[in-house]
This record gives structure tokens, C-alpha cells and sequence, in this order.
């Protein structure tokens, strides 16, 4: 079981395990997260498989401050106006990465966007203390409902983490609002904790709405990054002029034509194949290569999202 204790007595506890690249349960106004470096790839792959998601859902980064958001995202005037408005508070905005964004990118699924929020409370305490950005999901299992109080999440997550930090009910008690912010345009991608007329007072303008299924899973709604090399999975052997997206100890036999080699994890281990991902598919991409050759992948734990991952990167675009 986790201990669950009040921030005062769980910081430097909290510290020293998102450091080494734990996950922790953290209150926010809203609900309870699960929280992990956003800057560290490993770490966010743990938030995936405690989670048990067979896919990666883009997550949202928590900044302490204006400045911290700003190195992560590009902020357009509307953004500006929209975090002196809401922030701290249940509001996330979807942005452009920043272009030495430390965000990892499997926090963003591979897109080149990111959804930042300044949480109030001690969480915002937390992420100034280790002065880096925490990737957080709401902190239960995928499928089940978000956790508004400590015990829920050890209920629910318990044999998982070793802390969660307890600060009583959380006073919302439903998601933040999430809204797509493109230059002078705003979407409406998950309605939460501030309101829509709330926001379009602020923004002086009208929010649009996706309409249809979109809503109850926004990340799904801009397209996933693709690479433009045709992808061939569950590769056995690897093709003259063909790239190879290997994984584990054994790489097929017959290499050395191949355009560029990458591993996702020589010793075999999801986690770490998760954290390489993103980042080598689109390295391969650039290798000139006629394909990228994957090598079969467990489809177990972590596998399965890798798996379903990679087969969106094969299907031809839509
Ligand atoms: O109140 C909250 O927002 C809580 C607390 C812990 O901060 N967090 C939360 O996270 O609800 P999660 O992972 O359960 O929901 C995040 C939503 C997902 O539906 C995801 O698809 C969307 O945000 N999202 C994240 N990044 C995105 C992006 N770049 N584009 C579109 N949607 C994105
Ligand atoms: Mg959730």
C-alpha cells in the first residue's frame, strides 16, 4: 500500500521519486492526478502502463508559472490573455510545442502540440520545487472514473505507486476545460471547471465546437503524426534500402544494407520502447530510406499501445 500523506510531510519524499522517474498521486483542484516528469521519457511511458491504456492519449503538462509554460509552448496574445485570466485553475490550452519545448514527446503522442495547465495547490507548490513541467492524467485506472479524494486513487492505483500526497477533497471535482488555442481561433476540446462563457467573455469571441464523439476524446481529434516513409511491421527480415525500427536482442540476419538501424530497447524492456518511440520513428523518417521495417513487438503491457501506435503510422492517411 502507498503511503498517503499531506504535502508538507510528502515533499521531499515526492521529490526524490519523481527524480528517479516515479509516478505519484497528486491533488489538484480538479481531480487527483498521476504525476510524472513530463521531461522524462521512461517516467511518462510508467504513467501509460499504470494507467493500462492500450494507447497513448496525449497528456497534460502542469507548469508552476507563465515563464515555465512559456519554454514548453508557444503562446499566442489570446493564450497570454487566457492564463492571466484562468491560471492558476482548471483551464488547459492546447498549444504549439515550443521549438526547445523539454516536453517529451510521448507526453504529446507525437503531436506538435501540447496541453499545458497551471494546477492551484500544492501540486503547483511541487512542480516549482523540482522547476520542471509534471505530465498528469487523472489518476485511475483507464476506464474508470476520476479520483476526487486520496483514498480513491489508492482504491484504485494503490499496488502501483508508493505516494500519493493528500490534501482532502478536491474542490471541483470534475477535469479542467480543455480549449485548442490557433493564434486568434479557440475550440472547445473537453468542457470542465471554467465555463464556456467564462472563457469567451475573456476571449471576446465565440468558442467553436467539434461536433459528434470527438469531445469524449480530444486528442483523437488532430491528426496523429505520421511519418511519410511507409511503414512495414512485424518485420522479419530487413530489405536493401529499407530502415530498420528494431526492438530486443535479436535483429533480423540479414543486415547491413539497411539505410539506418535504430533499437527501441536492445534489452527488450516496453518501457524504454515506449520512451524511443515517437522520437525514433520520426529519425527514421529523415534516413531516406525506401521504408521503415519494424520488428515484431510483444503485444503485452506497454506492447499493446506501441503496437497500436505503430499500426495507425502504417495505415495510409485518412
Ligand atoms: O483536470 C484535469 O485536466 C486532470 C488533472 C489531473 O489535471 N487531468 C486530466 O488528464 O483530466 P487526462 O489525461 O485524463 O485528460 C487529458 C485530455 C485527454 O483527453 C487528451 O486527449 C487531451 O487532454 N489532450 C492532451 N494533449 C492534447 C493535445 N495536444 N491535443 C488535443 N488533446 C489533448
Ligand atoms: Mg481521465
Amino acid at each position: 500500500m502507498p503511503a498517503i500523506l499531506p504535502f508538507d510531510m510528502a515533499r521531499e519524499r515526492a521529490l526524490e521519486l519523481l527524480e528517479r522517474g516515479q509516478a505519484i498521486g497528486l491533488p489538484t483542484e480538479t481531480v487527483y492526478g498521476l504525476a510524472a516528469d513530463a521531461t522524462n521519457g521512461e517516467a511518462v511511458a510508467r504513467i501509460f502502463e499504470i494507467k493500462g491504456r492500450p494507447q497513448f492519449n496525449p497528456l497534460i503538462a502542469h507548469v508552476d508559472s507563465r515563464e515555465m509554460a512559456e519554454r514548453c509552448a508557444r503562446m499566442p496574445a489570446l493564450a497570454q490573455r487566457l492564463a492571466e485570466a484562468f491560471w492558476p485553475g482548471p483551464l488547459t490550452m492546447v498549444l504549439p510545442l515550443a521549438e526547445t519545448s523539454p516536453i517529451h514527446l510521448l507526453v504529446c503522442a507525437g503531436l506538435d502540440t501540447v496541453a499545458l495547465r497551471m494546477p492551484r495547490g500544492p501540486a503547483r507548490d511541487l512542480i516549482a520545487d523540482f522547476g520542471r513541467p509534471l505530465a498528469a492524467p487523472s489518476a485511475n485506472r483507464s476506464g474508470r472514473i476520476s479520483p476526487t479524494t486520496a483514498q480513491a486513487v489508492a482504491d484504485d492505483l494503490g499496488d502501483a505507486i508508493d505516494l500519493i500526497i493528500d490534501a482532502g477533497p478536491t474542490t471541483i471535482g470534475l477535469e479542467s476545460t480543455i480549449v485548442r488555442v490557433d493564434d486568434d481561433r479557440l475550440t472547445l476540446l473537453r468542457s470542465g471547471g471554467v465555463t464556456a462563457e467564462e472563457i469567451e467573455a475573456v476571449a471576446g469571441g465565440k468558442l467553436e465546437r467539434p461536433s459528434g464523439p470527438a469531445i469524449q476524446a480530444p486528442g483523437m481529434l488532430a491528426s496523429h503524426y505520421a511519418p511519410r516513409t511507409a511503414m512495414r511491421l512485424n518485420a522479419r527480415d530487413v530489405r536493401p534500402g529499407e530502415a530498420l525500427l528494431a526492438f530486443g536482442p535479436h535483429a533480423p540476419h540479414d543486415m547491413g544494407n539497411e539505410a539506418a538501424m535504430l533499437n527501441l530497447s536492445p534489452s527488450g524492456d516496453l518501457t524504454e520502447a515506449a520512451a524511443n518511440l515517437f522520437s525514433f520513428m520520426r529519425r527514421l523518417d529523415l534516413a531516406g530510406a525506401t521504408a521503415i521495417a519494424v520488428q515484431p513487438i510483444p503485444d503485452e503491457g506497454l506492447g499493446e499501445a506501441i503496437n497500436d501506435r505503430l499500426a495507425r503510422a502504417a495505415a495510409p492517411a485518412a
